[in-house]
């Protein structure tokens, strides 16, 4: 592993204590972003894989990443479920290329070794030779030779998955306001997948970690959010970290004052030029989905370290789950959802709605694009300039109950600050 540098090696300057400045190598370094590899994504943390409804039957597959590692996951007859890395034991060949599928072994396309779903070695072609001649080696062992496995474990549906020997318990790791969200959000209705898409995203994969943790740009960027009422400065919300990891649950919520929001936000507009009151949609169905949930939340997005998403934006529920791709390049994977009780309308309705997420969705196209503009325009940044994090209050790290604010974007730094070891 020389390619990899010792943190000591990596000289980054994080001028202050509550991570208001963070410096910009650490979205362009190719040395931090191959430790990254190393002390995030195969260290002490919990990586998301699937959702356990992909998998229904023995011998279902999919494949996901881990970092810059492809793992695939299968379900086995006893209903287990295995994650191992995609790549042989033999000589190392790619064993998977569909996304996702069945199969009842897994064959390796190159000399045909073959493994169980749970990554056992069963079959090495020719193991005793041809003719009485060559074969492997006596005292060669196929229980030495399985495929490279990660711990599993799984709570609400979520399969995730861990390299180390010692992972945390999922549980604390995951955080109580994390699991009271993934409980409202995929275990008080069975959900089922509603459709796919990847996106890549000229960016860091965290420029997408604080895009997410970011309500500030939400009301500011997003000119469809706010010219039709999904995300304005005058709704409720906040934010709420959980724990060490700071996994972070941002939200607004309908209040009184959106009644009589319009004055508000001109206000609020004042001297932007966003904010357009004569701006009508044609067609406006896909703002008037009602929502699902009685509780009034209209944007519940929970982030958790260090990759997964689990978002409700207006009436649309997807998991999103981020695919590094190199210093420069993310692939944002997004998995939307329904679920079984949706009577056929709730689900043309979801379909209708999620035209708001994804790569050319009305919200989400900005997302995008804001990720670019913060790539291309750090390249050049001289080493030791950083990027400034004071809204919504600079020093502890705490809950808020305003949305116009970058806390939880500290606090996401103070954890990989942590776990990076720099
Ligand atoms: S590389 Fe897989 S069987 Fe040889
Ligand atoms: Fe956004």
């Amino acid at each position: 592993m020389s390619k990899v540098p010792y943190p000591s090696q990596i000289s980054l300057d994080w001028p202050k204590k509550d991570f208001s400045r963070v410096p910009y190598e650490v979205f362009t370094d190719p040395h931090i972003y191959a430790l990254e590899n190393e002390r995030i994504f195969r260290a002490d943390v919990w990586n998301y894989l699937a959702h356990e409804v992909e998998l229904p039957n023995a011998g279902d597959f999919v494949t996901n990443w881990i970092g810059s590692t492809q793992v695939v996951v299968t379900r086995d007859k006893d209903q287990s479920i295995t994650a191992f890395e995609n790549s042989c034991a033999h000589r190392g060949a790619q064993l998977v290329t569909q996304v996702r599928g069945h199969m009842v072994k897994v064959a390796c396309p190159y000399h045909l070794w073959t493994y169980s779903l749970k990554g056992d070695l069963i079959g090495v072609p020719m193991a005793n030779g041809v003719n009485g001649k060559g074969g492997m080696p006596q005292g060669f062992d196929k229980a030495q030779h399985g495929l490279s496995t990660l711990q599993v474990q799984c709570h609400g549906g979520l399969i995730f998955g861990s390299f180390s020997k010692n992972p945390p318990d999922l549980l604390e790791f995951l955080g109580p306001h994390s699991l009271s969200q993934i409980d409202r959000l995929l275990v008080q209705r069975k959900p089922k997948v509603l459709g796919y898409l990847r996106q890549r995203i000229p960016g860091n994969w965290k420029l997408y970690n604080e895009n997410v943790r970011d309500p500030y740009h939400g009301s500011l960027l997003h000119q469809f959010q706010v010219s039709f009422g999904l995300q304005q400065p005058t709704m409720k919300g906040g934010i709420k970290l959980d724990g060490d990891l700071k996994n972070t649950w941002n939200h607004s919520i309908l209040s009184d004052a959106d009644k009589d929001h319009q004055k508000w936000v001109e206000k609020a507009y004042e001297g932007t030029g966003k904010y357009n009151p004569n701006m009508k949609m044609a067609d406006p169905a896909l703002t008037q989905v009602p929502l699902d949930l009685a509780d009034g939340y209209k944007t519940t997005i929970l982030s958790i370290f260090p990759t997964l998403i689990i978002a409700q934006v207006d009436n649309t529920y997807a998991i999103r789950h981020l695919r590094p791709k190199g210093p420069n390049l993310v692939e944002l994977h997004i998995t939307y959802l329904g679920f079984e009780s949706d009577t056929p309308k709730q689900t043309q309705d979801k379909l209708l709605a999620a035209n708001l997420i994804g790569p050319s969705g009305y919200i989400s196209l900005e997302d995008g694009e804001a990720l670019r503009l913060v790539q291309e325009g750090i390249q050049s940044r001289e080493p030791g300039t950083h990027e400034v994090l004071e809204m919504g209050g600079v020093g502890a790290i705490q809950d808020t109950d305003y949305l116009s604010q970058e806390i939880s974007i500290r606090g996401f730094w103070s954890h990989y600050h942590k776990i990076m070891g720099f």
